[in-house]
């Protein structure tokens, strides 16, 4: 008697579990159907031409934040300045070491925190691939249409 009542049991769930996954599936296709790429539908037997490189920016005054804990913009050319194992260009203007003879502004003292919270005589292992969260800047059209605004603290218009 118990063990009958087992089965049905089972068995209601099984069909349930069926029922589920397939609206999941139903609604998973209806999904990717709505899915496009920002260069819309390329041809997969089509190589498309490449774009012309965006011109970076040459120097130029410090761009001004958006929003707070932003990391700023790198307002300068990077071309060909390395950051590896070895070596680290950007730290040869922007180390503490460095920066007065440069004129270049001196890391953040958060970049000096590990992610433990422990203060370094250097530059953390967190913060020394710079790329990973400053970028340089392009005349480029966005992407997507946006009506981003900056923090009203930091707008200075
Ligand atoms: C040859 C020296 C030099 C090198 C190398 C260099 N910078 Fe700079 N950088 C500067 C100077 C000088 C400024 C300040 C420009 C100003 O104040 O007008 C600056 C400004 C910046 C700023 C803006 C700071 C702010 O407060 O808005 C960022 C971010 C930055 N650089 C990141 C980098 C990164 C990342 C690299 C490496 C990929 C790098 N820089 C390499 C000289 C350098
Ligand atoms: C994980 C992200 C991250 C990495 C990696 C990183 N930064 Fe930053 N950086 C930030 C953020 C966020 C800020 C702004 C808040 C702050 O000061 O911490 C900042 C601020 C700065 C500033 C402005 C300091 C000031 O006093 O206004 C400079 C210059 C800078 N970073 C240079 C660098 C350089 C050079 C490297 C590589 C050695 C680097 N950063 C790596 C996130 C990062």
């Amino acid at each position: 008697m118990h063990n009958i009542l087992n089965e049905k049991k089972n068995g209601f769930r099984a069909v349930l579990l069926a029922g589920l996954l397939s609206i999941l599936g139903v609604t998973g296709m209806a999904l990717a159907e709505d899915v496009h790429s920002l260069r819309g539908a390329p041809e997969l037997d089509v190589v498309p031409k490449a774009e012309p490189m965006k011109k970076i920016h040459r120097d130029q005054e410090t761009i001004a934040r958006d929003y707070v804990l932003q990391p700023p913009l790198i307002p300068h050319q990077i071309r060909g300045y390395r950051i590896d194992k070895n070596s680290n260009k950007c730290l040869s203007c922007h180390s503490w070491k460095n920066y007065k003879q440069t004129g270049a502004t001196k890391i953040s003292i958060t970049h000096f925190e590990t992610r433990d919270s422990k203060q370094l005589a250097d530059v953390s292992p967190l913060r020394y691939f710079c790329t990973q969260c400053h970028v340089t800047q392009a005349d480029a059209k966005p992407l997507i249409k946006n009506r981003f605004k900056s923090v009203e603290t930091l707008n200075n218009e």
